[in-house]
């Protein structure tokens, strides 16, 4: 289930170069593609001519160029150019895509998946303690960049980023100690923004694994003290680890980027204070992805798949906190009305429908305008079709 009217991290920022790229969210197909300038536009994918996907054609003359029969969108999502039609031809009101709100920030790119207008829309989502834009706070930091593929919900995915408990079990071959698994009380830290809520954090000690190998030796069991570790997330799709080492820092940011109700990618940006060359750029990615690696068999294994919706078909402890806020928050959005059914793979085959974007109730001379349905809207008709069909051959 999409939660609509909030902004996603959705790719990388390094991801999108000259070409166009396909993004694949919730079921739906969105393209992002850059402007001469650099700024990154985020459209629905399916050109409304034939349903070629734009994320395969090109950038061209700041337009992106679908490559079946080259109509060319601006950054609006409008149709600026159809080869085939004679030039002094009027292009279709319809010739149109659905565009989305877009920032590129933190390293990553951020969509605005829905329908609100700019004013009503929330503040992007800021995180904690990062100027703008990565490479401006990077004073200090090194950061590298990744994305591990799940074959699992997102709601299971982002509640493993933030589950504090696992850490003992399933990472005993990392970072966590299977002979210290209680977990101190802790507090959870809200941040709400008139009275939105921005993100929920807490901040734990964990005891790391005992020495072993060589710095079993060197350290001749040193006792090694817990390590500050803070976890949390940003709604609707981003988590947050901090690890304090006495080495230094670690902070790993990642979207959980739902494709469909079974797959999600987890596009990371990883940021570390120590071995800050180049040189342990392979070795950081290398770790996270063990993280990753560590987790993906239970993740893929919870039965059921989708996050139950009634707080009581699961069990719930003290150490569960963070979940459970996100458990809160995800209702409160459903009970909002926000929630938008992820379409099933049978009724993709058969039918498009796209992601409301803000001109659709924006500009009311827009409302017949647009040839795929809404996926909360009204369902296409008839008359919506012969209408189509003038406008095509006008
Ligand atoms: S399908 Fe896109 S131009 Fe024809
Ligand atoms: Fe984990």
């Amino acid at each position: 289930m999409l939660i609509k009217n909030h902004w996603y991290a959705i790719e990388l920022g390094n991801k999108v170069g000259d070409e166009p790229v396909q993004v694949r969210v919730h079921g739906h197909d969105l393209v992002l593609w850059r402007s001469k300038d650099g700024t990154v536009n985020s459209q629905s994918d399916l050109c409304v001519h034939r349903g070629g996907s734009l994320g395969g054609g090109r950038v061209v003359d700041d337009c992106v160029q679908c490559p079946y029969h080259g109509w060319r969108y601006d950054s609006t999502g409008v149709c600026v150019e159809i080869p085939a039609n004679k030039a002094e031809l009027p292009i279709p009101k319809k010739a149109r895509v659905d565009a989305y709100p877009c920032i590129e920030r933190y390293g990553f790119i951020w969509v605005f998946l829905g329908d609100q207008p700019a004013s009503d829309r929330p503040p992007l989502t800021e995180l904690a303690g990062l100027d703008h834009s990565i490479e401006a706070k990077a004073e200090g930091y090194r950061a590298v960049s990744g994305e591990f593929t799940w074959q699992a919900n997102y709601d299971r995915v982002l509640e493993n980023a933030v589950d504090i408990a696992h850490t003992p079990f399933v990472h005993s071959g990392s970072f966590g100690n299977a002979d210290q698994p209680e977990i101190q009380d802790f507090d959870l830290d809200e941040v709400r923004e008139d009275g939105v809520l921005r993100e929920v954090s807490a901040t734990v000690l964990l005891d790391p694994p005992a020495p072993s190998g060589i710095w079993k030796i060197l350290r001749k069991n040193a006792e090694r003290p817990p390590v500050e570790t803070t976890t949390g997330f940003y709604p609707p799709n981003v988590s947050m680890l901090i690890v304090r080492l006495p080495l230094g820092e670690i902070r790993i940011f990642t979207a959980a980027v739902p494709i469909d109700e079974h797959t999600t990618v987890s596009k990371f940006i990883m940021m570390r204070t120590f071995f800050t060359g180049g040189w342990a750029d392979k070795d950081s990615i290398k770790r996270t992805m063990k993280i990753f690696l560590e987790d993906q068999p239970t993740v893929e294994g919870q039965r059921p798949e989708l996050l139950p919706f009634d707080l009581s078909a699961e069990l719930h402890v003290k150490s569960d906190a963070i979940q459970l806020a996100y458990r809160r928050w995800r209702q409160e959005q459903i009970d909002a009305g926000l929630g938008i059914e992820t379409p099933t793979d049978e009724q993709e085959r058969r039918r498009v429908a796209v992601i409301a974007s803000p001109a659709r109730s924006a500009d009311p001379e827009l409302a017949n305008a647009w040839v795929f349905p809404a996926v909360d809207g009204p369902a296409h008709s008839q008359s919506d079709d012969a209408s189509t069909m003038d406008g095509d051959l006008s």
